[in-house]
């Protein structure tokens, strides 16, 4: 089910962290290529080895990550994920990440997310900090 207008989709979008400096112009382009998409808890959006095609920003509600079965982080409004497997030269997603509440959110195609991070430097830095967090995360956490 679609949720927001073009209009209403691109103040939501500017509402993630991720994509606060971009100007009207900017969010309105990326809405149109945006899927705004709600599902109920229990969904998996991202399986751990399978290979990964889109990147999401969560709208409202909660995910959980979890390598190996094993809980590694919680994420919620204005967070993303799935950005690894678009990035690196393994197209694997490298955890499972399910929807612990009814989850309203945003997904990008890898070529629309490849396309922004190629254009926007700054999502590009921001993106690309997060995966260094993140893996260096589940290193260090022996997962
Ligand atoms: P990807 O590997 O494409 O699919 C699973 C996603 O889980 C991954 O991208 C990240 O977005 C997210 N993820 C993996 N490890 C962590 C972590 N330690 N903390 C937060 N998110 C993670």
């Amino acid at each position: 089910m679609q949720l927001f207008s073009h209009d209403d989709k691109a103040t939501a979008l500017g509402r993630a962290p991720l994509f606060r400096n971009l100007s009207r112009a900017e969010l309105v382009e990326l809405a149109k290529v945006t899927e705004d998409l709600e599902v109920k808890d229990g969904k998996v959006l991202a399986r751990e080895g399978e290979i990964g095609h889109e990147f999401f920003v969560i709208v409202d509600g909660e995910v959980v990550v979890t390598k190996g079965g094993q809980e590694i982080r919680r994420l919620s409004s204005g967070d993303f994920f799935g950005e690894i497997a678009l990035i690196w030269d393994s197209p694997r997603r490298t955890a499972t990440v399910t929807a612990a509440t009814p989850l309203r959110f945003f997904v990008l195609t890898r070529q629309s997310f490849r396309s922004l991070i190629s254009h926007q430097p700054e999502i590009e830095e921001k993106v690309l900090d997060a995966v260094e967090e993140r893996v260096n995360a589940t290193e260090s956490g022996g997962i």
